[in-house]
């Protein structure tokens, strides 16, 4: 199946388990005078026979290793990118292959974005989350102590080619935690999105593999159709936030890669539904549904308690503050989320004092 983001220039296509050559395909959307494949320890090691296979077919290609973890995700890794990068004596017209999760795509994006003052660049997604989410929309970004993804660009990719059997090798918690970005797509995507996923999340959770093709493709159509309207976040991108003023918060406070991104998304997205009912956003039609939907998810283990204000403390520092003030995005009707400005912080603070109790195991 082929999808595309339309960008002018900048479109690309989205190949989800398309029976075609690989290697054309790289040829043809992004011919490269050498090829920079960059991937972790654990999936240069469980893939090591595939890795082999690129090496051989694509012309000029090399390997870079990185050490695996959203704690690798910072400036210091990316310097090692670059130096290797630059040990493999590249010109402008090389590219580079991420092969692996949000963590990878995001930092090795960011790599090409900046190399040479810019190359191009391949998603091929491993994990769940990266399928639904990161590999499109060329967000690309480092973590810095101060935040999360607070030093990157936006750098589209010339392709992306999403396999689902990747995702056999995924252990259940990366796998649940892709299933967070998938219920992101709920509360934003529309009524029919938030029937299809409402109604087949649990199976997804747990693996059925035609209703998670269904679930990537539908997740994809919406951020593809998001990102082609609004690709530098001026405007409509950020419903594609649903949930992260939260996430991102709980992210830094844990300490990165303690909580995975797609469990603080779960958690995020708790947290908005509440604070929308809190708030009295939810049409009163419509709050039961919503909040009943909430059911669906899987929600993670938190490593221990923290006060509320800690919390909104570290959401001061994300990047979706506008004038010092934080914006939320959060649910209106089903399938319907809106951008809201100025949410009392009262709110906010008692949200968290309700939700953490309940998820204290
Ligand atoms: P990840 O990249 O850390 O991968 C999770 C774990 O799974 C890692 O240990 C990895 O080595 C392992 N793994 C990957 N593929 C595997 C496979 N096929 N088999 C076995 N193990 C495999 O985490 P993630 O959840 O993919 O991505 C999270 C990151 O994505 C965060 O940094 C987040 O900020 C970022 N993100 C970016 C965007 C964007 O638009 N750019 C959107 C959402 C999230
Ligand atoms: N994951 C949010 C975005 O791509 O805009």
């Amino acid at each position: 199946m082929k999808l595309s983001v339309s960008l002018a220039k900048r479109s690309y296509p989205i190949f989800i388990n398309e029976n075609a050559d690989f290697y054309q395909l790289v040829l043809e959307n992004c011919p490269a005078t050498k090829y920079i494949i960059i991937t972790n320890e654990t999936i240069a090691g469980i893939y090591e026979n595939h890795l082999s296979d690129w090496k051989r077919n694509l012309p000029n290609s090399s390997l870079i290793v990185i050490a695996d973890g959203e704690k690798y995700k910072n400036m210091r890794t990316l310097n090692s990118i670059l130096d290797e990068t630059f040990r493999l004596n590249p010109d402008r017209k090389a590219a580079i292959i991420a092969f692996g999760g949000g963590v990878i795509g995001d930092i090795a994006g960011f790599a090409a974005s900046i190399f040479l003052r810019g190359i191009n660049y391949i998603q091929v997604p491993t994990t769940l989350l990266a399928m639904v989410d990161s590999s499109v929309g060329g967000k690309t970004a480092v973590n810095h102590n101060s935040g999360k993804n607070l030093i990157g660009s936006f750098h589209q990719p010339k392709l992306v080619w999403i396999d689902t059997k990747f995702l056999d090798t995924l252990d259940e918690r990366q796998y649940l935690a892709g299933c967070g970005e998938i219920a992101k797509y709920a509360y934003i995507g529309g009524k029919k999105t938030f029937d299809f996923i409402s109604e087949n999340f649990e199976n997804i959770c747990r693996r059925d593999k035609k209703l998670t093709v269904e679930a990537i493709q539908k997740s994809i159509e919406i951020k593809a159709e998001i990102v082609g309207k609004d690709e530098t976040e001026t405007g409509v991108r950020a419903l594609l936030n649903f949930g992260h003023t939260f996430a991102h918060a709980f992210e830094k406070i844990y300490g990165y890669g303690t909580l995975l991104h797609g469990e603080a998304v779960t958690l995020g997205i708790i947290c908005a539904v509440k604070l929308a009912e809190r708030t009295n956003l939810i049409k009163k039609k419509r709050a039961s549904i919503i909040k009943s939907s909430l059911k669906m998810l899987k929600k993670p283990v938190i490593p221990h308690k923290v006060t509320s204000n800690a919390i909104y403390r570290a959401m001061l520092s994300d990047k979706k503050k506008a004038d010092g003030k934080l914006n939320f995005i959060l649910p209106v009707a089903l399938g319907k989320s809106q951008i809201i400005k100025n949410v009392d912080k009262k709110n906010v603070i008692s949200v968290l004092d309700e939700e953490f109790d309940s998820w204290i195991f």
